[in-house]
């Protein structure tokens, strides 16, 4: 499937798939539930679902036994936008072109939407019942997916995020952030779709993380230049928001051109990694050139 055809048909396939996951929103608490629903499906690129089906089906895995996988890192995230938009961290209003979960349900339900985007992930791995994938593939997104999200991962890039705003940080201080706060996401989603599949050999694990870890560097930094390049109806969050409140960005230690000829050096270390593998990679290499020259 060529990559113009695999976005649209992927993204509705995981969207139908998160609104089952949540429970109504007629279901007590019905606001929680109607704010969780709100966070998790308003209008996302879905980028890492895409990668989790991209990177299982080049490995052999059937759609199916990655339906979860990609529904849960994508709750994951959603969870990650809620904090990250509240008053006490970015404090931004507009998020996918509507307000943001606080803006429009209130702080403490935004708070406890986020925990509940969180928990409702892992519960949706544990109770996988794909007979394709085996226990042990199981528990490895599971712990994927949890290291990843926490302390070690995103949610601790996010914590060294707000320790550095308003002061500079060396170039390797902040790489460090990004594949913490955005890489690690990324890598898990690409690791998952390949736990979906048979193959598990140490080999291919390391071409994968090398992918990713470039991918993952090159989205943070690609959100780095948006932020400051593109406009606000088409980012759908607001344009500036890294320069207002005194971000450490890509642009603000290398300049725009530095950042983006950054970003394609690591497109380039994206395409070795790729090489690496036995298969036929032309959808992930055309992930990781979206991914460096994307709009929004
Ligand atoms: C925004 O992520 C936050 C970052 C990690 C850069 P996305 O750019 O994937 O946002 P959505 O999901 O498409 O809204
Ligand atoms: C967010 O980085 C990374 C997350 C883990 C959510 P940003 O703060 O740059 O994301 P945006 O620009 O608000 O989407
Ligand atoms: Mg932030
Ligand atoms: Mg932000
Ligand atoms: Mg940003």
């Amino acid at each position: 499937m060529d990559f113009e055809q695999f976005k649209p048909y992927f993204r509705e396939r995981v969207e139908h798939h998160i609104n089952t996951l949540i429970p109504s929103n007629d279901l007590q608490p019905t606001q929680l539930h109607e704010a969780m629903r709100y966070s998790a499906l308003n209008p996302g690129k879905r980028t890492r679902p895409l990668l989790v089906y991209a990177t299982g089906l080049m490995c052999g895995a059937n759609p199916e036994s990655l339906d979860n996988a990609a529904a849960a890192v994508e709750l994951i995230h959603a969870y990650s936008l809620v904090h990250d938009d509240l008053p006490c961290m970015d404090d931004d209003d507009l998020r996918r072109g509507l307000p943001t979960c606080h803006i429009q349900f209130g702080e403490a339900t935004a708070v406890l939407c986020g925990d509940a985007l969180q928990t409702l992930a892992f519960d949706v791995l544990i109770n996988d019942q794909s007979p394709q994938i085996s226990p042990d593939n199981k528990l490895k997104m599971l712990s994927t997916l949890s290291l990843a999200s926490g302390s070690l991962g995103m949610g601790g890039g996010q914590a060294i995020d707000l320790a550095s705003t308003g002061k500079t940080l060396a170039l390797d201080k902040l790489e460090q952030m990004h594949l913490m706060k955005t890489g690690a996401l990324i890598e898990a989603s690409v690791l998952m779709g390949y736990f979906g599949s048979e193959k598990k050999t140490e080999k291919e694990i390391l071409a994968l993380k090398e992918y990713s870890k470039a991918i993952g560097l090159a989205f943070q930094i690609r959100d780095d230049i948006l932020d400051i390049e593109s406009d606000t109806e088409i980012l759908g969050k607001p344009q500036g928001s890294d320069v207002a409140a005194n971000k450490v960005t890509y642009p603000s230690l290398l300049g725009l051109e530095g950042a983006k000829e950054h970003a394609y050096k690591q497109y380039q270390l994206a395409l070795e990694a790729l090489a690496k593998l036995p298969y036929n990679s032309e959808l992930l290499r055309k992930f990781a050139q979206h991914i460096i020259e994307r709009d929004r």
